[in-house]
């Protein structure tokens, strides 16, 4: 069976607190409400680019316990291929402890447990499905080995990459970008990776510039509020790509909400230019911001204008 999409990542159950602030080291304070969700970068951005209407596949590992089950149930309830989803017992499923403040900001501690046991067994399993896929997608919330043989293997079948290097580690090794078609991170991981400071649309030109002179062949980094700038090696300048304001309820799973987006314009609309598949991968994002939570906060097709498809 060929899929349009396989991401091979993360999921993890999201633990999320709402509190007025985000606390300082040693401090307690009183938050107003907690819930329990289905997160975890890879599988959030799986199930946006799913939702969007192309047909996905999950390459990923979960605990053989109740929130693994649980997961493999959502994955089905939104139509992501299951067969290279495995349970292990040595480790629990993945967990991340998020607090979200009132201005809709977040910090999240992930434990990645089971996550970190997905490996080159479970990637030659699924190599087939690999090599037919339209767009692979990895993040590093997984070993780093792992992502790093997942880009390679598309990569060496032509299938396009997105990679996102998030959790950004400061010290990424150059053949990342050499197998990514598409190196998308936001802003505080561009200055984690480059050493540059990014805070605005200036800066963040510059940071693209660094991250593509490192081989990958374009680079999107997503600016927030401010839209994102995407710089392409066939280009000499980026481009900044505006978004449309809107008020912030919860911006976590912001970035995968986009990146799942672009996954579908590519994997859908191969021909279309980078600048406008970010500039409707924006506007998809801009929906999940103004809801709570992460995945459940991402929008269907059937919620989004016409325009988009
Ligand atoms: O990008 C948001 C995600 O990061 C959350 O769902 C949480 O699980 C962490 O992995
Ligand atoms: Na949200």
């Amino acid at each position: 069976r060929a899929f349009d999409v396989v991401v091979v990542g993360s999921c993890m159950t999201d633990l999320v607190s709402q509190a007025p602030r985000l606390p300082k080291a040693g401090e307690t304070i009183h938050g107003h409400k907690f819930f329990i969700g289905f997160g975890g970068k890879g599988a959030n951005q799986c199930i946006q680019a799913a939702r969007l209407g192309v047909k996905t596949a999950m390459i990923c590992k979960v605990g053989k316990d109740f929130f693994g089950d649980n997961y493999i149930q959502n994955f089905k309830d939104n139509d992501v291929h299951t067969d290279f989803v495995w349970q292990t017992s040595d480790a629990a499923t993945g967990a991340a402890s998020i607090t979200v403040n009132d201005a809709g900001e977040n910090a999240i501690v992930i434990v990645a447990g089971a996550n970190m046991l997905l490996g080159e067994e479970e990637l030659q399993q699924a190599l087939p499905a690999i090599r037919k896929a339209k767009v692979l997608v990895c993040q590093l919330e997984i070993s780093a080995q792992t992502s790093f043989q997942a880009l390679q293997m598309a990569h060496d079948n032509k299938v396009k990459t997105i990679f996102n290097p998030a959790p950004a580690v400061p010290d990424l090794d150059y053949s990342f970008y050499r197998v990514s078609d598409v190196f998308c991170c936001n802003e505080s991981e561009a200055e984690l990776l480059t050493g540059y400071s990014v805070n605005n649309v200036e800066n963040a030109h510059h940071a693209a510039q660094e991250l593509l002179r490192r081989g990958c062949a374009a680079v999107i980094i997503t600016l927030g509020p401010q839209g994102c700038v995407v710089l392409k090696a066939q280009d000499k300048t980026s481009t900044h790509v505006l978004s449309t304001a809107v008020k912030a309820v919860d911006t976590t799973g912001a970035g995968d909400s986009f990146i799942g987006a672009l996954t579908f314009y590519m994997a859908r609309h191969p021909a279309m230019p980078l600048e406008e598949m970010a500039r409707k991968a924006n506007r998809v994002a801009a929906v999940s911001v103004q809801a709570v939570g992460t995945q459940t906060s991402f929008p269907f097709k059937q919620d989004l204008p016409a325009e988009l498809f």
